[in-house]
């Protein structure tokens, strides 16, 4: 799927939102228009953080949904787009909560003491008791948050750079203890936030009541304009002013174009227009932005239902991405669902697991783009399915240019061979498998044949010497840098053939399961 080449290509982007009700300009220009325009270079996820929310709310956890609701009406009201972005609920993504816990293990008290938000919080919300657990570890959590999706960049503003920072402390303590490469450092994308001041002259905040809202409707945002405070400036009319030290001024700037705002400068300080149409300007410019996420927001509100369903799409969509990286972690602290490598303790057999595996508890694994879902199986294969005897390893620290880059390594078993490990491409053809196999030499392949309906895995375990002559052969016809097409066909329920570059098949049915060519 073309769709899917494009995703994996771009960096990604996460970043999130507490639910605290519809936004205003403030995090509108501050986060939300950014985010918009992120949407195309970027593979973005953006959630609602619903949990983070219970932090200082969880005495009265009673409007957290309807906040949640709200955020994401005016999200989409504002131009973040579903068909672009991954658009989630924190909470419905319960990896989050699993790999906070998990990094609450390894994460020093005094790390999470030192941030800066802690105490200031702690002193500024008075009303609430927040010397809590779930308080302390909101920037842990916010990190799981991040990491989870493995995410290169995250767009925030300069209050949470210490908690991007914290994040990368944690990151770099996860690899560098368990000596793996899962959790890339993440980077903040500062946006510049503009001063936009409330209609009172105070800093613009909802808790304040001086906030003007992104989705309200024109004639209350102009209203909202008009009776705005200059801070004092031109009492009389006749008065001299200065549009830096009115909050008028500031909206100007920051919605109003160039031509407009030397106007404004030039008259207000000679006194040539009377604050009254200044202001009209103003909402004017304002609404020039905000009448259509205000329209679009009242046809959202006509069936929320729909964007609910789509939260809910959206957020197994991202449980599916999240799942990709525990299956990491669990395996790290050997959390992992399957027996795995006690099964080897133990001493089964190839013998004793000849059968095709079961997946049917992994479908979700089909929301993936088919790169994370190939290395997802592959590792999943390495780490579940091999008996005590095999062990293939892999050079741990290597980076990778890309995911298929990446998938072309060979993992090398104990006697230093080559072993090819790739799953089916296509997802559609009934009792077929198709591969593409980089022309390298690769002393042993595997092919794990799964398809989305299907219950079973069957894995192939095809040693050089069954297709050395074949292999040779198509190499001959080949281009330098094509790859050798793969088929595994079933015939007669449970009869497997190999056929490569179109030449006879075999029979691999002897093949299935047998791990002898990995020792
Ligand atoms: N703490 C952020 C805020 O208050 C919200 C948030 C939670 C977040 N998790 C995140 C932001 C992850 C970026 C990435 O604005
Ligand atoms: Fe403020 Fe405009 Fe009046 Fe100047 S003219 S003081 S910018 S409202």
């Amino acid at each position: 799927m073309p769709e899917s080449v494009i995703l994996t290509s771009r960096p990604r982007v996460l970043s999130g939102m507490r639910p605290t009700g519809k936004l205003h300009l403030g995090n509108y220009m501050g986060a939300l228009a950014n985010w918009v325009k992120l949407q195309d270079a970027y593979e973005c996820y953006f959630f609602i953080a619903d949990l983070h929310a219970l932090t200082t709310d969880y005495a009265d956890p009673s409007r957290v949904k309807l906040h949640t609701l709200d955020v994401a009406l005016d999200w989409l009201a504002a131009g973040l787009d579903p068909e672009k972005s991954t658009i989630f609920i924190q909470s419905h993504v319960s990896q989050h909560a699993e790999l906070h816990l998990l990094f609450s293990m390894i994460t020093p008290l005094g790390w999470l003491e030192r941030v800066p938000s802690y105490k200031e919080q702690q002193e500024n919300l008075t009303g609430k008791d927040l010397s809590t657990y779930g308080f302390l570890g909101y920037p842990l959590l916010q990190a799981a948050d991040i990491l989870l999706y493995q995410a290169q960049f995250v767009p925030v503003g300069q209050d949470q750079v210490a908690h991007v920072e914290l994040t990368r402390e944690v990151a770099r303590r996860f690899n560098s203890m368990y000596k793996t490469v899962v959790f890339p450092e993440p980077e903040a994308l500062l946006t510049p936030s503009p001063k936009l001041t409330g209609t009172d002259g105070r800093k613009m905040s909802k808790s304040y009541g001086n906030a003007i809202g992104i989705s309200e409707p024109p004639a209350l945002v102009a209203k909202k304009v008009v009776e705005m405070s200059t801070n004092g400036q031109r009492i009389r009319q006749t008065d001299p002013g200065d549009p830096d030290l009115c909050p008028v001024g500031d909206l100007h700037k920051v919605f109003s174009s160039p031509e407009m705002n030397s106007l404004i400068q030039h008259r207000c300080r000679n006194a040539t227009i009377r604050c009254e149409f200044c202001k009209i300007d103003a909402a004017n410019s304002v609404c020039a932005v905000t009448q259509p996420i205000s329209d679009k927001r009242f046809r959202l509100e006509g069936e929320i239902e729909g964007t609910w369903e789509m939260l809910r799409r959206m957020s197994v969509k991202a449980a599916a991405r999240a799942e990709q990286t525990m299956l990491s972690v669990r395996n790290i602290f050997d959390l992992s669902r399957d027996l795995g490598s006690v099964r080897r303790y133990f001493g089964t057999s190839a013998e004793d697991i000849k059968n095709a595996h079961d997946l049917s508890h992994h479908s979700d694994w089909w929301m993936l783009p088919q790169d994370q879902r190939a290395k997802l199986l592959r590792d999943y294969w390495r780490s579940n399915f091999l008996p005590r005897d095999v062990q293939l390893s892999q050079e741990s620290n290597r980076v990778f240019a890309s995911l298929d880059r990446e998938l072309e390594e060979p993992f090398i078993s104990a006697k230093k061979k080559r072993v090819f490990v790739t799953t089916s491409r296509d997802v559609n053809t009934e009792d077929k498998w198709n591969f593409e196999i980089p022309s390298r030499s690769y002393e042993v392949w595997t092919l794990l044949c799964w398809r989305s309906e299907n219950k079973w895995l069957h894995d192939f375990v095809v040693p050089q010497k069954i297709f050395s002559q074949q292999f040779a052969f198509a190499k001959r016809s080949m281009k330098k840098d094509e790859k050798i097409q793969v088929t595994v066909t079933r015939v007669e329920g449970n009869h497997f053939f190999l056929g490569i570059a179109g030449q006879t098949s075999r029979n691999i049915d002897e093949l299935q399961s047998n791990y002898e060519p990995l020792k």
